[in-house]
Order: structure tokens, then C-alpha cells, then sequence
């Protein structure tokens, strides 16, 4: 009897495994884990500040330079009030303008519940857009959701 449970064990343990095979197997190739799409204007050089500092900070960086940039915010559902210059994609999240490279490592490790992450506008002292003889600002980076809920994620 107990040979019997043990066996109809065994056999649940190897399908388990035969599942997690096929699953592994058969997801899409993409862009690899932690590569970071950035869609910008082809103009935009605090952006492009913005992408050395993801680099810097050990990112993966694919930049793709575009005109409408309205279009890919609407699409990812930035609504305007959270909008900056830059959108960002990394592993299913949204990014939206100078998001410090920490704090999209730490959603990568948390995995949280919410679309993704924005610092509004174009904040003095945010990663890339440091201006020589100006104080940085205080802001906030706002987490938000598909519903247009927001929370602040972090505070700078
Ligand atoms: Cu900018
Ligand atoms: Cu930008």
C-alpha cells in the first residue's frame, strides 16, 4: 500500500518535472532578462544621459529612436499626468523618464504588482538630467497601475 503511495508520488514528480521541461521549452525568446527598450526622441540628450546611467549601473540597453513617443506612452498606459520624455520596457515593466537604475533593479527583485514606475516631468538632479550649478530637486517616483492608480514608490 505504502509502495503504491510512494510510486503514484514518483510518477506526480516526474510529470512535474516533464511540465516545467515543456513550459522552459516552449516560452518565446524575447529580449533577454533585464535588457532595458528605451524609445526616445532621436533629439532628446538627457535621455541619452539617462541610458549611460542605466549602463553604468550594469543594464542591458536597446534604444530605439522614434517621433511618437505619445502613441507608445498611451500604449503602455503612462497616463499624461505621469508623463517625461523617455519610455522604458524591462521584463514586463513600464519605466517612464529618469527613474534611478536602484530603484528598477529593485522591481526587477520584488516582482511587484503594478504597471511600472515614473518620475514625472523632467526633474533637476534625476539621473541624466544633472545641471551644472543647479541644486538637485526633491521628487517623488511614482508607481502606478493599469486602473491609474499611483502610489509613491519612492522618495529622492
Ligand atoms: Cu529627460
Ligand atoms: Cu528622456
Amino acid at each position: 500500500m505504502l509502495k503504491k503511495r510512494i510510486t503514484a508520488m514518483a510518477g506526480g514528480g516526474v510529470l512535474a518535472l516533464v511540465i516545467a521541461a515543456l513550459l522552459s521549452w516552449y516560452t518565446p525568446a524575447t529580449a533577454a532578462a533585464g535588457t532595458v527598450t528605451v524609445y526616445k526622441d532621436p533629439a532628446c540628450a538627457c535621455c541619452g544621459a539617462w541610458v549611460e546611467h542605466m549602463r553604468e549601473a550594469g543594464f542591458e540597453v536597446d534604444v530605439h529612436d522614434v517621433r511618437d513617443l505619445q502613441t507608445i506612452k498611451a500604449e503602455n498606459g503612462i497616463a499624461p499626468r505621469l508623463g517625461s520624455c523617455h519610455t522604458a520596457l524591462v521584463d514586463g515593466y513600464v519605466i517612464e523618464g529618469h527613474v534611478p537604475a536602484d530603484l528598477v533593479q529593485k522591481m526587477l527583485n520584488e516582482q511587484p504588482d503594478f504597471v511600472g514606475v515614473s518620475v514625472p516631468g523632467m526633474v533637476v538632479g534625476s539621473p541624466g538630467m544633472e545641471v551644472p550649478g543647479q541644486p538637485p530637486q526633491p521628487y517623488d517616483v511614482i508607481a502606478f497601475d493599469a486602473s491609474g492608480l499611483t502610489a509613491v514608490y519612492a522618495k529622492r
